[in-house]
């Protein structure tokens, strides 16, 4: 590999980093505040923690230190962190011992997240529970992660968010399949990873990279979500945009539609535009300079095009004749336009049709922002 393109991959893997880190900071603070409603303390933890630190940049366990500082919650905010390489467990421990010494209620374990998970998941009884896994290739062993979240965490109060990244170099590269080759004997760490050998199946009937990635990833979040109670959004990180397939899924697994689903439904739209300015930055979607003015403009111009096709879902929603409340079915109201649209499109899409006189809405709430809205038909 030249040099040129060592830094075009290293500058790419930043566009995918800036973009998770990105749906981050736009989830913690809104979902932080509808579960501090709840009453109960907030617990978040960070099981593949690194250093805290993403380059020159904030890494997630920063992130979470600074969200549970910075907003005021009626409820504590908790930060705990795992980090296995004693270098980055260093590092990770210093920036946790500097926010102790600000006030927060924060620790770092140095040592793997599956043998201190159902340990921390004990101290999180009575807290809700936002937990992040994000390893650079294999998750948790399926069964530790099912085991802990449908034993202790099985209950819908306190609230309880997972975020993992399901990486695809996982389930190809480092487990024995390139294009065609098949390496079984290499496959072990995946079955551990994904709960057995089904994938082995799904894998071999496919034939595109792309659709495998999709299938073994939806396979083993209806496999996650069924030994737990819960339901899922994947969200699919590409290297490039024009690229067929993901680098990672973000998997993201809760019990909520509202605070959960709809709420993490927003942040990605939200960090999109981020990721965009980092693909621009590389030079690699446009010619028209480093700004991050053009991506901004065209993540824009994305977004505001997806109204149609919510408009379009709302109107079916509405159709079948019952009143309804947006955020209770976002995957729904969505549709296409996930990973792109954010509330604001949502919002937007129910005043157009109020104002053709196709919607009325009902504020159930009182309050002047979707949360409290339910929509019904007009007519019907
Ligand atoms: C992708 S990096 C984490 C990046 C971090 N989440 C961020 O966004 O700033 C993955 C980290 O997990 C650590 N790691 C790998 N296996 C682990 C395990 N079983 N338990 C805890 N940490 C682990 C690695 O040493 C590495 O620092």
């Amino acid at each position: 590999m030249t040099k040129e393109s060592q830094r075009a991959l290293l500058e790419i893997q930043q566009a995918q980093t800036a973009f998770k880190l990105a749906i981050l900071r736009a989830y913690l603070a809104p979902m932080l505040a509808k579960v501090a409603r709840f009453g109960k303390p907030i617990m978040l933890i960070d099981g593949f923690a690194g250093t805290g630190a993403s380059g020159t940049d904030q890494g997630s366990t920063a992130i979470m230190l600074e969200h549970a500082r910075r907003g005021r919650y009626n409820v504590p905010v908790k930060v705990r962190a795992v980090e296995r390489d004693f270098d980055h467990y260093a590092k990770l421990e210093a920036l946790t011992e500097a926010a102790r010494q600000g006030g927060a209620d924060a620790l770092a374990w140095h040592g793997m997240i599956e043998d201190h998970l159902f340990s921390l998941l004990r101290q999180a009884t009575g807290h809700a529970l936002f937990l992040f896994l994000d390893p650079y290739g294999a998750q948790i062993p399926f069964d530790c992660l099912a085991g802990a979240l449908a034993t202790l965490r099985g209950n819908r109060y306190p609230p309880t968010e997972v975020l993992l990244n399901v990486s695809a170099p996982l389930i190809f590269r480092e487990f024995g399949i390139v294009g065609d080759e098949w390496t079984p004997s290499k496959t072990k760490r995946a079955d551990l990873a994904l709960g057995g050998v089904w994938w082995h199946d799904v894998a071999r009937r496919l034939d595109s990279t792309a659709d495998r990635v999709r299938e073994v990833t939806e396979g083993y979040a209806r496999r996650l979500c069924s030994a737990t109670g819960m339901t899922w959004q994947t969200v699919p990180v590409f290297r490039h945009p024009r690229h067929d397939v993901p680098i990672y899924n973000l998997l993201y697994v809760t019990r909520s539609s509202d605070h959960g689903l709809a709420t993490f439904i927003d942040a990605v739209g939200r960090a999109r535009p981020d990721y965009l300015v980092a693909v621009e930055g590389e030079g690699d979607l446009t010619l028209f300079g480093d700004s991050g003015d053009w991506a901004r403009g065209e993540a824009k111009r994305q977004q505001t095009a997806t109204q149609p096709h919510i408009e379009e879902n709302l109107r079916k929603i509405a159709a079948r004749g019952d009143e309804f409340h947006p955020l209770s079915i976002p995957q729904e109201v969505y549709g296409n336009a996930t990973g792109v649209a954010t509330g604001t499109q949502v919002e937007r899409a129910l005043r157009t049709l109020v104002e053709a006189g196709e919607l009325c809405l009902v504020n159930k709430k009182g309050s002047k922002h979707i949360e409290g809205v339910y929509a019904r038909a007009t007519r019907g």
